[in-house]
């Protein structure tokens, strides 16, 4: 089964609950917290994601994406009981430390990939993750174009590994979401393209058509 998770980075903050509740009407899988300190990306979204209110609107359970220098610092104000995956970033500091934790906190976690790192620099930490974040677009903003060599990417992985959660995060839809299952992704994280849908679950309905 493909999992969809939606990025609600781009959505209204100042109507959140009205946004929540359309996820929470969709067949998403999950909702996807974009977390940025300003320092790892140059973008902080830390003042826009006030988690207790989303706590209170969402039905759906938390897929949390930290795009920061020293996860380390953050973990903890994301440890929610919606929380069921926090990512970091495999080019951020001291990912070992930060992993454990996600882990001592009873959290799936996740490492991400920027654009320009080999995938090959993961296998180490396969053994350890639930999940691998394949990025497809350099971190930082909604909105940008999937970069083609994803699906490499995600080929290359997946011949390596049959069992790894892959998701892939960044310029998702149907234009690519088909060739993406098809390479192996397992989860599809999506911004843009369900967000500004008029009918969210006919857009997923889309993604996921073979
Ligand atoms: C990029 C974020 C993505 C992004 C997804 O920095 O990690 O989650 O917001 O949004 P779209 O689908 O618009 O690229
Ligand atoms: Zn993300």
């Amino acid at each position: 089964m493909i999992k969809t998770s939606i990025s609600i980075l781009d959505c209204d903050f100042n109507n959140l609950e009205y946004e929540i509740n359309r996820v929470n009407n969709s067949n998403s899988d999950l909702i996807h917290i974009d977390i940025m300190d300003g320092k790892f990306v140059p973008n902080n979204t830390l003042e826009k994601f006030d988690m207790n209110k989303i706590s209170k609107y969402s039905d759906k359970n938390f897929d949390v994406h930290l795009m920061v220098e020293n996860p380390i610092d953050y973990i903890s104000s994301f440890v929610t009981p919606l929380t069921d995956y926090i990512s970091i970033h495999l080019e951020s500091k001291g990912i070992d430390q930060s992993l454990k934790s996600i882990k001592e906190n009873g959290i799936k976690c996740g490492l991400a990939i920027n654009p320009d790192t080999k995938i090959q620099k993961l296998y180490p930490f396969l053994e350890i993750i639930d999940m691998v974040i394949i990025m497809s677009v350099f971190p930082g903003k909604g909105g940008q174009n999937f970069i083609e060599n994803t699906y490499d990417k995600v080929e290359t992985l997946r011949n390596h590994d049959k069992n790894i959660d892959i998701s892939v995060d960044g310029g998702v839809g149907s234009s690519n979401s088909k060739t993406l299952i098809s390479k192996g992704a397992s989860t599809l994280v999506s911004g843009s393209y369900l967000m500004k849908s008029n009918n969210i679950n006919n857009s997923i309905k889309n993604m996921l058509k073979h």
